[in-house]
């Protein structure tokens, strides 16, 4: 089966926040970028979006010809995939609508242009059952913001050709990016699993009155976040085993997983939690707008992969080991 490798021509299907990274991370490699999106001022808004991760992505580095101007926003699907070597998939996380339109995106598409979806859980063999030459067509799950950080999930459906698996992880990684190979398709992938899992009991804590949002957004960034950014959970567990190591630290601490500390199944979403998870957050945010917001996310993320990656080549490794 042929396969593209080599990409010159990057289409986004939906413009929302995970499309939007899309489209300026291929912008900064120096890719022409197709996008389109059927909300009304959805080509304002996206260039506004690129616009303001742009400074970022110049600290970053852009490749040779990267330009905003190089994004040309069209009125149809046919039009957006029609020419795309790549073509990512950023809509509304509803099966039915990714059903529908994943089989108009194959008809469009070059038959050797692969085919992503941004789905942060769905399962590639329901949502592409309708896809033509589904061999090509796979999951490629980014984590906002898109056009800073590296992680993408890469995995296929039951009918995708590992070819085509090959030839993703290989273009991701053209994007600067870290793809994860998915081993298997299972629901929520691995991260968001995880990432569900610290989330239900966030909002436990908070429904219980035991910590504001801040006070349990404090208890990340001060501490296993900053871990986690550079060793994960199991090296970080491994070092607190001591000398004795991961088997030590398994019997001191297996105990506490039969307790259990946490609760696992997700609390009710009553009107009176959502107020307040929604004051708490809004506390948190103050009088700064979501932009403004965003970009001193960028400039955090990007000092501390920037930190991340000398001190990595200090002890002979590279960024994405
Ligand atoms: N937000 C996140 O943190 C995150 C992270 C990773 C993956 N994702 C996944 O990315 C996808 C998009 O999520 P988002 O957060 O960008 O949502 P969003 O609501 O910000 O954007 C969705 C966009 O899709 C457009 N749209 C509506 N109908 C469409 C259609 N039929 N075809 C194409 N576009 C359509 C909307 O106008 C909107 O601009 C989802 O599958 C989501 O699960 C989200």
């Amino acid at each position: 089966m042929a396969v593209i490798v080599d990409i010159k021509t990057f289409a986004a299907i939906g413009a929302g926040v995970i499309g939007s990274g899309w489209v300026a991370r291929a912008l900064a490699h120096g890719l022409d970028v197709i996008a389109w999106d059927p909300a009304p001022g959805a080509e304002k808004q996206l260039r506004e979006k690129v616009a303001n991760a742009w400074p970022a992505l110049q600290r970053v580095g852009l490749a040779e010809g990267a330009s905003q101007s190089r994004l040309r926003f069209v009125d149809t699907i046919e039009a957006c995939v029609a020419n795309a070597d790549f073509i990512q998939e950023s809509a509304p996380e509803r099966e039915e609508l990714k059903l529908a339109l994943h089989e108009q995106i194959s008809r469009a598409a070059k038959p050797d242009a692969i085919i992503a979806s941004s789905t942060s859980g769905l399962l590639p063999s329901d949502f592409y059952a309708r896809a033509v030459n589904p061999q090509r067509c796979i999951v490629g799950h980014p984590f906002n913001p898109v056009y800073l950080l590296p992680l993408v999930e890469v995995l296929g459906g039951e009918r995708t050709a590992p070819e085509t698996i090959d030839a993703a992880l290989h273009i991701y990684r053209s994007l600067s990016m870290r793809p994860l190979h998915v081993r298997k398709e299972v629901p929520g992938f691995i991260a968001d699993r995880l990432l569900e899992a610290l989330w239900r009991e966030a909002l436990h804590l908070v429904n219980e009155g035991v910590a504001t949002t801040g006070e349990i957004d404090d208890a990340i960034r001060f501490g296993a976040g900053i871990r986690w950014s550079f060793m994960g959970t199991f090296l970080t567990y491994a070092l607190a085993g001591g000398d004795a190591g991961m088997r030590h630290f398994m019997q001191q601490f297996g105990p506490a997983l039969e307790l259990p500390w946490t609760k696992l199944i997700a609390p009710k979403l009553t009107g009176e939690l959502i107020d307040r998870v929604v004051d708490g957050t809004a506390e948190q945010v103050g009088p700064r707008s979501i932009k403004q917001l965003e970009r001193y996310r960028d400039d955090c993320i990007t000092s501390v992969l920037a930190a991340i990656g000398e001190a990595k080549a200090r002890h002979g490794l590279t960024p994405a080991d």
